[in-house]
């Protein structure tokens, strides 16, 4: 089966990539974006050019925040992260490009020099204008006595989620590396991702170009589908776990 067979083709690989979005974490209890039920089709994302021009959407984006922080905050890794993280420790996997906000790479002990996150980290805030870091404890007790989006401490400039919303330019430098990673792979292997949203869904074509195979693992179908090497529609747990046992 194809399970069987992408492990075949992790096992003959060399140097794999990792590409992941939000169906990696739905087992950890952090939901996705686009499958039934999920929260964030309820609301219209709150986009870049309103959050910085609108008091009131940065207070209910600040709100939407904590809202979802209580209901995931404390996840913790699973099974495709540990397993992932095996690969990156045993050589195998030279870098993970994420999608993901949730710091779950992260905290499944991958080095942060092998993680490259292409929509930011929701697990601290920055000042858009000076770049100072914020904790998001603070910002919280801030926001909950006050009722108001706090401001920087240090230059007054407004702070934001450390992630990147829709309409919010790309980081250069992690797009840079990622698409680097993605023309130097034997294997670009993506987990758990619609491949919907760009620029990050042209990396899986940018590797392929450079001559990778193609290896997509996600439980629904995908636009890129016809460009890959192998398909897999199974359960990320359940097809990766096993890859944890690799050397
Ligand atoms: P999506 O929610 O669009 O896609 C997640 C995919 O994971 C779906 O196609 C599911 O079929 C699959 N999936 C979920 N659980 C699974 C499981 N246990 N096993 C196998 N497959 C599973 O999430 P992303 O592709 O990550 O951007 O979304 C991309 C971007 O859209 C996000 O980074 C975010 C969002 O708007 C920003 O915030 C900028
Ligand atoms: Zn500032």
């Amino acid at each position: 089966d194809s399970v069987a067979e992408m492990r075949d083709m992790l096992r003959g690989a060399r140097r794999i990539v990792g590409f992941t979005g939000a169906g990696i974490s739905t087992e950890c209890g952090v939901p996705d974006f686009r499958s039934p039920g999920s929260p964030w089709l309820k609301f219209a994302p709150i986009e870049y050019g309103e959050f910085v021009s609108s008091p009131a959407a940065r207070q209910e984006a600040w709100r939407r925040k904590f809202a979802m922080d209580d209901i995931y905050g404390h996840a913790a890794p699973g099974r495709g992260h540990r397993a992932m993280a095996h690969l990156v420790g045993v050589g195998r996997m030279s870098a993970i490009v994420t999608q993901n906000i949730d710091g779950l790479h992260q905290a499944s002990g991958v080095a942060p020099s092998r993680i490259i996150e292409l929509h930011g980290n929701g697990t601290y805030a920055r000042c858009l204008e000076c770049g100072l870091r914020h904790e998001l404890a603070d910002i919280r007790t801030r926001f909950e006595a006050s009722g108001e989006p706090p401001m920087c401490v240090s230059c007054g400039g407004i702070v934001k989620s450390a992630t990147i919303s829709f309409g919010q330019a790309m980081p250069e430098r992690e797009m840079l590396r990622a698409q680097a990673v993605a023309m130097d792979c034997d294997v670009f292997l993506v987990v758990g991702s619609s491949l919907v949203v760009h620029p990050a869904a042209t990396l899986p074509l940018i590797a392929r170009q450079s001559g990778a195979r193609l290896i997509i693992l996600n439980r629904d179908p995908t636009p890129l589908d016809e460009a890959a090497s192998l398909v897999v529609n199974a359960d990320i747990g359940d097809a990766l776990e096993p890859l944890a046992q690799l050397n």
